[in-house]
């Protein structure tokens, strides 16, 4: 979807949008602007889209625009790819498009980030956030124009990249926040000690940080739980690391021999307190997303997708010249708990299902306050991978499930869904489920809307997009009530 689009007063092709939603629904994606100075197009040196529908008593608008990054603008200056990636002259599977960049007299200056995997909101602007390369870049939330680089980047670690300039820095695309104050909790990551650093940043843009100086190792983490207590993070043996690139392998790596290790950094005092390791004695697997934080007593019940493998091409089964293979068609997870007795140290690791599933969301007013509601995104196992086709909802209590089929015969993406709560205050888990459908066959895309009473009665809305609805791996609600 190489294009900026305004569609006003979407057309239902089903039902009827409910009035009450007032607010928008934000995805972020990678999306293809112009090749690389390479001539490539690496999955993460694409420019970031964000996606907009916006809705007021009971009609939605439609935008999409590019993120704005200084790398966006140099490039749009000069009509042309102006960088070149330490990866990009692979044109097989090891061109990420996330190396780093070589820069000349005209990228020099300019973070190489393009912000595109998450956007989520914050102190009444939406963030745009690449994990790493750049800072989370803010935007209005009904325009989608780009506002620039939040006023706090100077007050975050490099991440993994040499900093292009002051300011420039790395933010995770998964933060978590607390729906009562604003606060978002985030973090970064690098390959050089400290490998991780945790930031509780206000809406007022003060920035409270924390090193993980006792890090184990480096590692790729990408998502984390929130609980009352606890912040955590965790260590699992799925690396980024640049120096890879050199020794002619893509940027990211899987160690399975790597302990798997939980920071557990306390919420009560981030910058101070007593950080909680606890290194858990399971067998090698991998968890991308978290669905659920819950404490039980003096028990952690974290909930997640299990991967037996990172779903991204790894060394050990890829060989030079073999195309790019990516995320769920590469590997298969279930819906899994990690159980940390916080007495005795001890983790304990179960398989919830057998259906693969993955993109686990929560009544996001609930983060860091415990969960009874999960969504998902379900499928049958192909392959070593899965093909993604329903909407599940999840009693994280009891296990009971509502599953809606959202893929037929005709071949089309279901992507993450979004809780959207019925009135500000709602109950938990009470409101409608925002489901983004590529029905790309066609060149059409969908939004599809469940009422959470019954997701088995199948959609109370469908939102039609006149054009091929871009990907995009997550996104966010913002309330306007
Ligand atoms: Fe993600």
């Amino acid at each position: 979807m190489r294009f900026e689009a305004t569609v006003e007063d979407c057309v239902t092709t089903f039902g009827e949008i409910p009035k009450q939603l007032c607010g928008g629904f934000y995805r972020a994606g990678p999306t293809f602007k112009r090749p690389t100075r390479q001539g490539g197009n690496g999955l993460l040196a694409m420019d970031g889209m964000v996606q907009g529908l916006v809705f007021e008593n009971g009609r939605a608008d439609f935008r999409n625009r590019w993120v704005r990054t200084p790398k966006y603008l140099l490039e749009e200056r000069h009509g042309e790819g102006m960088f070149d990636w330490g990866d990009g002259d692979r044109t097989d599977w090891r061109n990420i498009g996330f190396g780093p960049a070589r820069r000349d007299r005209f990228s020099r200056g300019v973070p190489q980030g393009t912000s595109n995997i998450n956007c989520f909101p914050f102190a009444g602007e939406i963030l745009a956030s690449g994990e790493q390369g750049s800072p989370p870049v803010a935007l209005d939330p009904i325009t989608l124009e780009t506002g620039g680089i939040v006023g706090w980047s100077p007050q975050l670690a490099r991440g993994i990249f040499e900093q292009a300039g002051f300011g420039d820095a790395a933010f995770t695309a998964h933060p978590k926040w607390d729906s009562a104050t604003g606060t978002l909790y985030g973090w970064s990551y690098s390959n050089h000690a400290p490998y991780v650093t945790v930031y509780v940043v206000r809406p007022d843009g003060t920035v409270i940080s924390r090193d993980l100086a006792d890090a184990p190792y480096s590692s790729e983490v990408h998502d984390m739980w929130l609980t009352p207590e606890w912040i955590i993070l965790p260590f699992q043996g799925f690396v980024f690391d640049p120096d890879r690139v050199a020794r002619d392998l893509p940027v990211h790596g899987w160690d399975p021999q790597l302990p798997t290790v939980l920071a557990l950094v306390p919420r009560d005092d981030v910058e101070h307190g007593e950080i909680r390791w606890i290194t858990a004695e399971i067998e090698p697997q991998y968890i991308m997303h978290t669905l659920s934080a819950n404490t039980v007593g003096s028990t952690l019940v974290l909930d997640a997708p299990i991967f037996d493998r990172p779903p991204f091409p790894l060394d050990i089964d890829k060989f030079e010249g073999e195309d790019i293979a990516l995320f769920f068609n590469l590997a298969r997870s279930t819906l899994g708990r990690w159980s940390v007795d916080l007495d005795t140290g001890s983790v304990k690791s179960e398989l919830l299902d057998d259906r693969p599933c993955e993109l686990p969301k929560v009544d996001e007013r609930f983060y860091g306050r415990g969960h009874r509601w999960g969504y998902l995104i379900g499928g049958d196992a192909r392959g070593n991978g899965m093909r993604m086709h329903s909407l599940v909802v999840r009693d994280i209590e009891s296990g009971h499930e509502q599953e809606y089929r959202l893929r037929h015969e005709r071949p089309a993406l279901v992507m993450e869904p979004t809780f959207v709560p019925r009135t500000p205050d709602a109950p938990e888990g009470d409101g409608y489920l925002m489901v983004p459908v590529s029905r790309w066959t066609e060149n059409l895309g969908e939004y599809v809307i469940f009422d959470t009473h019954d997701i088995a009665a199948g959609p109370v809305c469908r939102i039609e997009i006149p054009f091929l609805l871009g990907f995009t791996p997550h996104g966010h609600w913002m309330d306007f009530r």
